[in-house]
């Protein structure tokens, strides 16, 4: 299978182009240290392992795609930043940015050269986002201490989430709900396979339960106010006392839900090109946000074969999706 090089850099393309290679998806991807990558993607992991330089209160939000890193972007940026932007204002960045744009990722857009330069003359407390699993960040986040929120979220509802998006990263690629079931099981999905991620999360922060907060999507839909609490303080940045009688917590889940964020123009038109080479559409990120959204497009046969496979994947681990 010929793969796409970059011209820049030889000697880098040469390995990725020794890498087992799969086609299916919009274009072949490659198993790169345990995790399925498209080659561009790959390349820009390499150079972002050894070249990008964390700073120890960097706050590293980590997500497999389509576990709602929009709306933890979302938060973070909120609650982080509540000082500077007021939630209530009318200037608030978030209503006229879009989430995505507002919390760069640490290896995207995939270029052949990375941009990492932009990382670095951004002020601390940095807020990054990465869909890598943890044992392919950069190794320095984890020697540095670096705080590191992660979310996960059902498999089933993050796989015709998935299938959804997917349909949309390209106008001559399609792919049916079927073969992204197949796929999906087999692992072999972007940043796949999706129990390989969540469990390095998941085991690391049985660890290092100060550094690494695991949440899921369905949890904070259930409670959004608990977990805004929980990641302010988290982040070292409680609501006071006179926050909390002032409604702030309440402006935060207001401001990051997904209905507001959804209406909002910045989101519901335009397009950015934030994966690289791939421009899409900003309402791609706001779909339905449905809980168990799964029933309404898996079989009952399938979503056995899922979950049958989840559970053998998470045994022993504690975690259940
Ligand atoms: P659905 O496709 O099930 O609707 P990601 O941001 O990781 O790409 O995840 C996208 C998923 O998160 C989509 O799920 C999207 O609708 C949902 N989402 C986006 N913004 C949200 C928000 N503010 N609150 C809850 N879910 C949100």
């Amino acid at each position: 299978q010929e793969i796409e090089h970059g011209p820049s850099d030889e000697g880098e393309s040469q390995v990725v182009s020794t890498l087992p290679t799969r086609e299916g998806w919009w274009k072949p991807f490659v198993l790169f240290q345990g995790c399925w990558l498209t080659p561009q993607a790959a390349e820009s992991v390499k150079v972002a392992q050894t070249k990008f330089q964390p700073r120890p209160d960097d706050i590293i939000l980590a997500t497999y795609p389509k576990c709602g890193t929009t709306w933890l972007k979302a938060l973070a940026f909120t609650i982080v930043h509540r000082s500077r932007y007021d939630v209530a204002s009318d200037d608030h960045p978030l209503l006229t940015r879009h989430p995505q744009d507002l919390v760069p990722f640490i290896e995207m857009p995939y270029r052949y050269i990375h941009p990492l330069e932009e990382l670095e003359v951004l002020p601390t407390p940095r807020i990054l986002t990465t869909h890598l699993p943890l044992a392919l960040q950069p190794s320095a986040i984890s020697t540095l201490g670096c705080r590191v929120v992660y979310l996960c979220r059902e498999p089933k509802d993050v796989l015709v989430s998935t299938w959804h998006y997917m349909n949309k990263v390209r106008e001559d690629f399609h792919i049916d709900l079927e073969m992204t079931f197949e796929f999906f099981c087999e692992g072999f999905s972007i940043f796949g396979p999706i129990w390989e991620h969540c469990l390095g999360y998941w085991k690391q922060s049985m660890v290092e339960p100060d550094r690494i907060l695991f949440l899921k999507y369905n949890d904070m839909m259930a409670d959004p106010i608990k977990h805004v609490k929980m990641l302010a303080e988290f982040l070292q940045v409680p609501f006071s006392e006179e926050e909390e009688s002032a409604g702030v917590v309440e402006e935060v889940v207001r401001l990051c839900s997904f209905n507001n964020l959804k209406s909002l123009p910045v989101n519901s038109s335009g397009a950015g090109d934030r994966i690289g080479d791939l421009p899409m559409e900003n309402s791609a990120f706001f779909r339905s946000a449905k809980v168990g959204d799964w029933r309404d497009h898996l079989t009952e046969e399938m979503a056995k074969k899922l979950d049958s496979i989840i559970v053998d994947k998470l045994k022993n681990s504690g975690l259940v999706l």
